[in-house]
């Protein structure tokens, strides 16, 4: 094989190989080609009947090219010919190429982008499934204890999950609707726009006109109470609650409740900082806000709590009115904070919304913003509502990002772009939600499925016997990406990485549901009837 490199290169990208592959030798046309001529994993539930003895030649080269990719003959980065070289290549017609290239596209596999060509999605070689099935790529690891599964679990809690063909990874937004035309052309007509002052040293919390235009959309689509000077621009939310944390290490606290279940990345955040995440339960009701009275670590009770009222991670259930309302009290009665990270507050479907909690008290309540969900954790981009008499302790230790982002995030939302597209993404979930359950209901029916209300997951609570360990483990083998309940578990996730316990028995805290975390943000429309008859392939395995 031989790929020559060349400083070709999509526009923002790397110079990526292009290839001078014998292309006619690398993708077998033949109609029942050795190892392949289905989908890429043999173990799909429906292969043999989705392919019957002669595809479509379009499919065909499909299925070659997925192949290719997935053995790592065709490297993640490199360019494909054109469809019209590749159809003279191969002896067929173009709009043979363009169909396979659309359906790869689609899938994942391949990316394309307008006057850039088409070129390998990154991260889709599974190296040791390739390494120990040089014929059989990703398909060929089916058992349990394969390649694939065996070693699928062995990454920190808050690492992304390696990209799979079906994404039912919990919180990834559609990566296929980022707005990217949208924000490149707001950064170069800011860029363009600004004044020269507006280039040198910046606000380390944020430029006011962005702040101002926050403040004035968290008060339409949040309820939020603030002024632009209670806003702080951020990396995220990750990095809005290191900078409270800091200052509620620097202002006495030692620990601050979580929720358990909950995103641990952020436990991980809160003991770089030197304070002691604290786990508190969740029920249907949301965090057990009653415990709350009674809680100390290190000697000192606790004071300050992060929690999701919204729409709790990974439950999906809102915290109820009353709970609201005494979370709140509690804060006030004992001279501390919450902590509310609204990270997906904007996606809600049939229930009425929920406001933030912060503007039921904005002297007691900080909330965490981000871009991460509602458009993509690439641009690093968020916000941070803290109470005034915590404003001077934030300011010092913050460092803004990038002006240019912030200029461009300013005139998205001074257009109405950035509402237009969260209105987009609203009804784009919402179809695709209805048809998971749609799906759900035919592939696994009567499985409990709870937490639907809002975001972009669901939990789907497993047969009793099951182990969720074991059915993540073995959707992994069928191409499916898909979390167990447990990966989010407070107890055993450390600063230092180190992983959950895996399994009941090595559980520290409270017995929880077998129950997977099952999201939808990143799947393609056209996929979710697979990735779900897999998933129930999977818990029948499981
Ligand atoms: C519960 C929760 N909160 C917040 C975020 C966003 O974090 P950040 O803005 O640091 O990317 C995520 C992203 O995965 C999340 O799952």
């Amino acid at each position: 094989m031989a790929y020559s490199q060349t400083n070709s290169s999509p526009p923002g990208g790397a110079p990526r190989p292009t290839t001078s592959l014998a292309w006619e030798t690398l993708l077998d046309l033949s109609p029942a080609r050795p190892g392949g001529g289905g989908t890429a994993t043999g173990a799909t539930p429906r292969a043999s009947s989705d392919r019957p003895g002669r595809d479509p030649l379009h499919r065909r080269l499909a299925d070659a090219l997925r192949d290719a990719v997935r053995q790592g003959r065709v490297p993640p980065g490199a360019t494909l010919p054109p469809s019209r070289e590749l159809a003279t290549t191969l002896g067929v017609s173009r709009w043979a190429v363009t169909e396979a290239y659309g359906e790869l596209v689609a899938e994942g596999v391949l990316e394309s982008r307008t006057g850039a060509g088409t070129w390998v999605a990154a991260g889709l070689v599974e190296p040791r499934a390739a390494a120990t099935h040089p014929g059989g790529g990703a398909g060929a690891t089916t058992s349990r204890g394969s390649a694939a599964g065996a070693g699928a679990d062995r990454r920190p809690p808050w690492a992304p999950p390696p990209r799979r063909r079906f994404d039912l990874a919990a919180g990834v937004p559609d990566l296929r609707h980022v707005p990217r035309t949208a924000w490149v052309r707001a950064v170069r007509e800011a860029l363009a726009d600004a004044p020269d002052v507006a280039l040198g040293a910046a606000d380390p919390s944020g430029l006011p006109e962005l702040r101002g235009l926050l403040a004035g959309h968290l008060d339409r689509a949040r309820l939020v109470r603030s002024g632009a000077n209670g806003i702080l621009v951020t990396h995220g939310a990750a990095d809005g609650l290191a900078r409270l944390a800091r200052a509620l290490r620097g202002a006495g606290h030692v620990g601050v409740a979580v929720e358990d279940p909950g995103w641990v990345r952020l436990h991980g955040v809160l003991r770089g900082a030197g304070l002691e995440p604290v786990p508190v339960p969740v029920d249907e009701d949301g965090l057990d806000v009653d415990r709350l009275a009674s809680l100390r670590t290190g000697g000192a009770p606790v004071r300050a709590a992060l929690l999701t009222p919204a729409h709790q991670f990974p439950t999906g259930v809102a915290l109820s009115p009353a709970r609201r309302e005494r979370v709140v009290a509690w804060a006030r009665d004992v001279d501390g904070l919450v902590v509310e990270d609204d990270y997906d507050a904007e996606f809600r479907y049939d229930r009425r919304a929920v406001a933030a909690l912060q503007g039921l008290d904005p002297d007691r309540v900080a909330l965490l913003g981000s871009l991460s969900k509602t458009v993509s954790p690439a641009l690093g981009l968020g916000w941070l509502v803290a109470p005034a008499a915590w404003l001077d302790r934030l300011a010092p230790v913050a460092s803004a990002p990038s002006t240019v982002d912030q200029l461009a995030l300013a005139r998205l939302l001074a257009s109405g772009a950035y509402e237009r597209h969260l209105r987009a993404a609203r009804a784009r979930y919402r179809r695709r939600r209805t048809a998971l359950l749609d799906a759900l209901a035919v592939h696994l029916p009567g499985l409990p499925v709870t937490g639907l209300a809002a975001g972009m997951h669901v939990l789907l609570e497993l047969p009793p016997g099951s182990r969720a360990d074991d059915v993540a483990r073995a959707a992994t083998a069928l191409d499916v990406t898909v979390a167990p309940v447990s990966r989010y578990r407070a107890a055993g996730a450390t600063s230092s990485g180190r992983e959950a316990p895996h399994g009941p028995e090595d559980q520290v805290g409270p017995r929880e549901p077998e129950a997977l975390v099952v999201g939808y943000g990143n799947l393609a429309d056209a996929r979710v009837d697979e990735a779900v008859a897999r998933l129930a392939a999977a818990v029948h395995q499981g």
